[in-house]
């Protein structure tokens, strides 16, 4: 029952259905229509012919009937005859006098001579007053239980060239003939059908079978993904929206993949750099416990080494947090859109990293100085052109050169940033916007660096519509263009 159930409102079965309903309604339309049609034609054939019988004989017998001639008995018989030869069907013939009472019987029976026909046949009283009246067709109860017939009645007025209508002729016969075929016809037509409805099932089953064939395929994928199988992809095969369907499922599925190997990627990653600093901490407080002399110095140099991880693991925390922040639905909303004076935001920038280049003996200088404003958020942009010089100090060696300059384009307004330092590895160019890639892990986690600064850099120009691109060569040095529109519209996309 339930198997059945699930059957009946299963795509396939309402494809079968639907078909099996406009065709086989379309069918009995046709086949309705093709009955009746054929109905009125053969009745209507027959009643003309009729017409033509009572007409035919109505002129033969008309002198005979005015001089009570005893043979037209015999004509009336011998025509009766005739008639029945071509129609295959007996005819009863009668002839009423002008006041409807009948005179003559083809079936030389007496139930009706002498009767008058005027009351029972609206019809008799009708021709007798000279209109003209087609044959007629009833349905007539006999018996009993009841048993229908379908009679034919026609009628002809019998016209002397000097009285006028002195009578008339009254055919009937029987339709059975017509029924008989009629009810064959209604027969083969069901029959046929019955056949051809059988064979509409079948077919749009299998039609409707291959149209749900790959809805099929996509639920079973979809079903295995959702148990975490994300590496499934569907088959795709012919043209169409299916096709259409399929590919783009298969893209969806690759991106959800891709996301979940970049979540465990992260995931992994940053459970590694909390747990460096940890480690060593670890190791510290251990010494620290187990140190047998009493040297208030030793401690407190132990001490500043902690000191030193917990400030990095604040650090990456920090920036964790910055980019979990940003990668939320809707960002930017808590971006502010002011106009940011870049030439002022660069040159307040560099005068706090001097120290830091004076350390390492690095010449930091502004070569370009144009006036650019672009809307923005002044606090964040502060962050990257920071991060950015910052990079180029760390990564190059003593005696090396920065240098900053700030420019107009047509489209964006521009800070670069190119050092004289180690330069980035062609194979390693591409991922420097990933969270926590470094290319050299030791020389990178000496300088403190947690390897998310570009990435935050990046995510916050994205959010301003802008670009960072980088070109770099090693052992020469690298240059950053942090590129920023001048129109930020609203819808910003990453
Ligand atoms: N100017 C540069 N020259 C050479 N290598 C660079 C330069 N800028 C970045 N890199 C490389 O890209 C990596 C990623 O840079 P990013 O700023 O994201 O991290 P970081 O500087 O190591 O740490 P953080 O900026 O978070 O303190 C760096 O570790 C370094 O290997
Ligand atoms: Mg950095």
């Amino acid at each position: 029952m339930r198997i059945n159930k699930q059957f009946f409102s299963s795509l396939r079965w309402r494809i079968a259905f639907a078909y099996l309903m406009v065709i086989g309604i379309g069918f009995l339309i046709i086949n309705l229509s093709i009955m009746e049609i054929l109905e009125q034609h053969l009745i209507e054939s027959k009643k003309v012919a009729y017409q033509k019988y009572s007409i035919q004989l109505a002129q033969i017998i008309a002198n005979g009937y005015h001089d009570r001639d005893p043979d037209i008995f015999y004509q009336i018989r011998d025509f009766g005859n005739e008639i029945d030869q071509i129609e295959g069907e007996s005819t009863r013939i009668l002839v009423l006098n002008n006041r409807g009472i009948v005179e003559q019987d083809s079936y030389q029976s007496t139930s009706l001579l002498r009767r008058n026909l005027m009351e029972d046949y609206g019809e008799v009283r009708r021709v007798l007053n000279g209109e003209s009246v087609p044959a007629i067709d009833l349905f007539i109860a006999t018996g009993d239980p009841p048993e229908y017939k379908r009679i034919l009645y026609s009628f002809a007025p019998i016209t002397h060239y000097s009285e006028g209508i002195i009578g008339m002729v009254f055919m009937s016969t029987s339709l059975d003939g017509i029924e008989a075929i009629l009810a064959d016809i209604r027969k083969a037509i069901a029959f046929f059908s019955g056949i051809i409805s059988l064979s509409i099932v079948l077919v749009s089953l299998v039609l409707s079978g291959f149209i749900t064939h790959p809805i099929k395929e996509l639920t079973a994928v979809i079903t295995k993904m959702s148990k975490g199988h994300l590496n499934q992809r569907v088959n795709i095969r012919g043209g169409g929206e299916f096709r259409q369907l399929g590919e783009a499922f298969n893209i969806m599925c690759e991106k959800l993949e891709n996301l979940d190997k970049a979540r465990n990627e992260f995931v992994s990653n940053a459970s590694h750099e909390l747990k460096t600093p940890l480690s060593a901490m670890k190791v510290l407080a251990e010494s620290l416990l187990n140190m047998e002399v009493d040297d208030p110095a030793l401690y407190k140099e132990f001490l500043t080494d902690i000191n030193f991880e917990i400030d990095r693991l604040n650090a990456i925390i920090t920036d964790l947090l910055v980019l979990v922040e940003m990668d939320k639905e809707g960002a930017e909303t808590g971006f502010k859109r002011e106009p940011v004076d870049l030439k002022e935001l660069v040159q307040r920038t560099m005068k706090g990293l001097q120290l830091l280049a004076a350390q390492k003996n690095i010449s930091l200088e502004l070569a370009r100085d144009e006036e650019v404003v672009v809307p923005g958020d002044r606090l964040k942009l502060q962050q990257v052109i920071s991060n950015i010089i910052d990079n180029g100090i760390k990564y190059t060696p003593e005696g090396g050169k920065v240098t900053v300059e700030v420019y107009n384009t047509p489209e964006y307004g521009v800070v670069k940033v190119s050092d004289t330092g180690y330069g980035i590895a062609k194979e390693d160019l591409g991922r420097i916007f990933d969270r926590f890639f470094r290319v050299d892990k030791a020389r990178s986690r000496s300088t403190g660096g947690t390897g998310l600064g570009l990435s935050i850099a990046n995510r916050i120009v994205l959010l301003h519509n802008g670009f960072i691109r980088v070109e770099s060569e090693e052992n020469v040095g690298t240059t950053f263009y942090i590129e920023l529109p001048y129109e930020n519209t609203d819808a910003l996309e990453s």
